[in-house]
């Protein structure tokens, strides 16, 4: 077999390296209007992040996708695909397959049944197109020929005119994530916007750990911001978002920690409101109220946090003297919990990578190299990360169409 590929004099029109969500939505467009294309992963099967996305159920998309869900040093590039590939395309796809899903909150869908539903699609929809699947076939390496491009595997060689990369981001290494997008972008003399861990779980300093991760498990409604974050698109002073932290055994989690971290900085604090527009400590400022912990530890819990969380942080905060400047500083200190994490779980535990392949080199309606004609970025490997919720599928498919339909 490795002989008879590594023989293959075929030329493609477009070889897709890489058979994840944006790839294959490249694919299918590319194989719909009729190109010859060739579906390349090094993974014994395609589409692995969709399969184990949204615990199981992909949050395939989201309702309310708008360029302010994502994060890029060019704010506006994502504009154009996003505007083309609608989450309402993507929904039409989904039920031509009569596949069942929902909304679960906030405009994100997800599969009732599962998400093999939406790489079964896909699959068929590649083959409806013609697309001729190579997996086990490990990229690496692309070079310009005189024709168009000589994709380099681990099983022989590839000709194409056209390459799109799709090989995604360095999250979670265990399902085959590589950097050979950089490294390809990088053989091209691209730019690559440095990437960093994003939708992250954050790690405490070990005097922090010490202080909360008993109570592992213990969540809270709360407003997470990073003052001065150089990462939000409009260089807005304070990113916040409202959901639920999760204390963990070693950091906090959870979707507003999640959605924090991509705009954290290493050094920088992370401040939860721990009671979002609610004013707490009102009635201890009463000159007959009775001001103990326990009692500060009570009105707590009954307004916010779970019981053990209320006793650890009034434990943690109890001030020297109970006078009214003391409760103020209390309240303060509820809404402004401040944390200056360790560092993140990395990698291995980010739902994606942000950074990546700079959009200053891409064209942002084909998503194609601007100083190589032929030669197409997609997915995760650009500088282009969502929010959580859906919107990095939305991305996924959004630029694989992008780049599909312009092939
Ligand atoms: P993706 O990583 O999907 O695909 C890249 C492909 O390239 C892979 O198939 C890989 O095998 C292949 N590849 C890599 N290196 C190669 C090489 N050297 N040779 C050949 N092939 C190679 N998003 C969302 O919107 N909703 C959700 O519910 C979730 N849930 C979620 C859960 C978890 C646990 C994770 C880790 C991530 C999510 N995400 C998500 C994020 C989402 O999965 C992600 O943004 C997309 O999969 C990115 O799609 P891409 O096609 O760009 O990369």
């Amino acid at each position: 077999m490795a002989d008879e590929y590594s023989q293959s004099t075929k030329q493609y029109d477009v070889a897709v390296l890489g058979a994840g969500a944006a790839g294959l939505m490249a694919a299918i467009e590319a194989g719909k209007r009729g190109k010859s294309v060739v579906l390349v992963d090094h993974a014994e099967r395609a589409g692995k992040k969709i399969l184990i996305s949204g615990g199981g159920r992909c949050n395939f998309t989201n309702l309310h996708t708008t360029p302010a869900n994502f994060l890029s040093e060019n704010p506006h590039f994502a504009k154009s695909a996003l505007s083309r590939y609608t989450p309402q395309e993507f929904i039409a796809l989904v039920e031509k397959h009569a596949i069942p899903y929902h909304e679960k909150t906030l405009g994100q869908l997800f599969c009732d049944r599962a998400a093999q539903d939406i790489v079964t699609m896909l699959l068929a929809e590649a083959s409806g197109a013609g697309v001729e699947l190579k997996l086990k076939t490990g990229v690496r390496g692309v070079e310009r020929n005189d024709e168009g491009f000589t994709v380099t595997t681990h099983d022989g060689t590839v000709s194409a005119k056209n390459v799109v990369v799709a090989t995604g981001g360095l999250s979670i290494p265990k399902m085959g994530a590589t950097g050979i997008g950089y490294e390809i972008a990088r053989a091209f003399e691209l730019e690559i916007v440095e990437t960093r861990p994003a939708l992250v779980p954050l790690v405490f300093s070990p005097a922090d750990e010490e202080k909360w991760c008993d109570l592992t498990g213990l969540s809270a409604d709360v407003v997470a911001s990073t003052p001065g974050s150089p990462y939000h698109p409009a260089r807005k002073p304070e990113v916040t978002f409202r959901e639920k932290l999760l204390l963990t055994h070693k950091g906090v989690s959870g979707p507003a920690v999640l959605q924090i971290s991509s705009y954290w900085k290493p050094g920088k604090p992370v401040v939860f409101d721990l009671a979002p527009g609610q004013v707490v400590f009102d009635l201890m400022l009463a000159p007959d109220a009775i001001r103990t912990a326990e009692a500060m530890a009570y009105y707590l819990k009954e307004t916010t946090l779970p019981q053990r969380f209320a006793t650890r942080w009034m434990r943690l905060n109890t001030p020297e003297q109970w006078k009214n400047p003391q409760v103020k500083g209390l309240e303060e200190a509820l809404h402004r919990w401040t944390v200056v994490p360790a560092g993140t779980e990395g990698y291995a535990k980010a739902e994606v990578t942000a950074g990546g392949v700079s959009t200053a080199e891409l064209d942002s309606t084909t998503m194609g190299v601007k100083k190589m004609p032929g030669l197409y970025f997609i997915g995760e490997a650009v500088d282009v990360t969502g929010h959580l919720g859906g919107f990095n599928f939305q991305w996924a498919w959004a630029s694989g169409a992008a780049a599909g339909r312009a092939v």
